[in-house]
């Protein structure tokens, strides 16, 4: 069983922790780059769009992942905020290091927010993008604690895979892209850690029916990140038409949507629950019963894709 410290996450934490500033500068994105991964994205294998499009096509997925990632940070930040209050008389290291989790995550929010800006800039157009995330994540903290701690532990754990196994292998990538998302994955690193230490705790603390009740609550988010995805994989196609000056016709727009969300379930999804580590935690935390329904819950959305958790 791995084990984590608070200790040594605040330790990194201090020592990795970046101003805003240092990471946009005076930086700019390459539009002649591509904007995504080849592993994160839906374009090579979409055959009605030419290589010129098909770049054009990851900066739009771009968007919408960095985008997202600032939108469930709106209901991880106070999360954890809350969670750490739990320590504040116990532990003050432990408070020490979820305050600054959530603070860090407030400055992600605003990361993405600033970034949005400069997309939209580049690109000449304000990008259709999911919205309401006030209100998804209203919806999303009135799920039980262990519930958000495992969807919050799966997208933790994605970030980690995602740069380590994308961005930084894909020589084709824009490096202002590839700078913003190693700077995240930086102080994402420490987020996955305490993350699996507040999970353990919270379900430790639980009785089997308030397990049971965070199973059922995580098989609600999933289907509620697939809404979110499937919503945002139609904005990508309304966006490329905008972005090429190009009407598709409904062939086209079916293959692309197609391709679209297939990338986003393995990004959003499937990456994050095969991980090693979140597929240890999960176990460590659920029966096999348990494990099934979730399980069968996400072969629905995932067929095709790894599925196994
Ligand atoms: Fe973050
Ligand atoms: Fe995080």
């Amino acid at each position: 069983m791995t084990t984590y410290s608070f200790a040594g996450c605040l330790q990194n934490s201090q020592r990795i922790n970046w101003r805003l500033d240092e990471v946009l500068g005076d930086r700019d994105f390459d539009p002649r780059k591509r904007w995504l991964p080849q592993a994160l994205s839906g374009a090579d294998a979409v055959r009605c769009l030419d290589d010129d499009e098909k770049r054009k096509l990851t900066h739009v997925e771009m968007a919408a992942y960095a985008h997202l990632f600032g939108y469930v940070e709106e209901f991880i930040a106070p999360k954890i905020a809350e969670l750490a209050c739990d320590h504040r008389e116990s532990d003050r290291t432990a408070f020490h290091a979820l305050t600054s989790f959530a603070a860090e995550e407030v400055k992600h929010m605003t990361l993405f927010r600033l970034l949005r800006d400069r997309i939209d800039a580049k690109m000449g157009f304000g990008l259709q993008l999911v919205g309401d995330a006030e209100g998804t994540a209203t919806y999303v903290l009135g799920k039980s604690p262990g519930a958000v701690l495992l969807l919050t532990a799966c997208i933790e754990w994605f970030t980690q895979r995602h740069y380590r196994e994308c961005f930084v292998e894909d020589a084709t990538l824009d490096p202002f892209v590839r700078h913003v998302f190693k700077m995240h994955w930086l102080e994402e690193s420490q987020h996955a850690r305490m993350d699996h230490l507040e999970t353990l705790r919270v379900f430790t603390a639980s009785d089997d029916a308030e397990r049971d009740r965070a199973v059922d609550d995580l098989i609600d988010l999933v289907a509620a990140v697939d809404g979110l995805l499937q919503m945002q994989a139609g904005f990508d196609v309304d966006n490329l038409s905008r972005y090429l000056g190009r009407e598709f016709d409904q062939r086209a727009r079916e293959e692309i949507l197609a391709s679209v969300l297939r990338a986003k379930r393995h990004t959003f999804l499937a990456s994050g629950v095969t991980h090693p580590r979140f597929q240890e935690l999960f176990l460590e935390v659920t029966t096999p019963a348990q494990q099934e329904r979730v399980g069968a819950a996400l072969g629905a959305l995932l067929a095709g894709d790894a599925a196994t958790v």
